[in-house]
């Protein structure tokens, strides 16, 4: 059974698997991190991992059984104005079409409740179909429309009202 976990310095070897065994995958739909950030992955991982000590933004991965990076799904932009943040989430191909996005996602509302966030944004092409159900499905609505790299997205969001603990 997969389980979510807040990132940590010590998920590094299993995420760098995850993001280089995934590249090609990833970058079909979402843009390629490009090569630096592999150069210098460790270096990068500190750096978020220091905002997420202050609160910037909350990561998470989803391990597998045997303690594999099975998915990672983050909050970032934290905006202490409104209290909300932007979702994003990407999963390994060979987890895809398991139900396995959503029920992060699902979980990772609550979890954002729990740091005191008030509302979720996420941005998707309007053409990439599994990326919405996953949205709809969580409880988000569509809030607009806009050109992301040139291609038509959709803008999402839902509150988190529910959720506050
Ligand atoms: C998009 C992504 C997160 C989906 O992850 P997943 O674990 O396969 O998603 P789920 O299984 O929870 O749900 C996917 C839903 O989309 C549906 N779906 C998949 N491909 C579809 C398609 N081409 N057309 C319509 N629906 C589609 C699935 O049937 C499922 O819905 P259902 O359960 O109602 O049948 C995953 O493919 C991924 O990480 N892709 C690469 C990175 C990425 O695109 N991230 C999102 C950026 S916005």
């Amino acid at each position: 059974m997969p389980t979510l976990e807040r990132l940590r310095a010590d998920h590094a070897e299993a995420l760098f698997a995850f993001e280089r065994d995934n590249r090609g995958y990833f970058a079909r739909t979402v843009p390629d991190r490009g090569d630096a950030y592999f150069a210098h992955f460790t270096d990068r991982l500190g750096a978020l991992l220091a905002e997420q000590e202050e609160g910037v933004c909350h990561f998470h991965v989803v391990l597998g059984d045997d303690g594999e990076v099975a998915a990672r799904v983050n909050l970032v932009d934290v905006d202490p104005a409104d209290g909300s943040a932007e979702l994003g989430y990407r999963v390994a191909e060979r987890y895809a079409g398991r139900g396995l996005a959503t029920a992060a996602v699902r979980e990772v509302c609550g979890a954002a409740a729990s740091y005191g966030l008030r509302a979720l944004t996420a941005v998707t092409h309007e053409d990439h179909l599994a990326s919405r159900r996953v949205l709809e499905r969580t409880g988000f609505t569509a809030t607009g429309r806009f050109l992301l790299d040139g291609r038509p997205a959709v803008r999402h969001r839902r509150s988190l009202e529910g959720l506050m603990p």
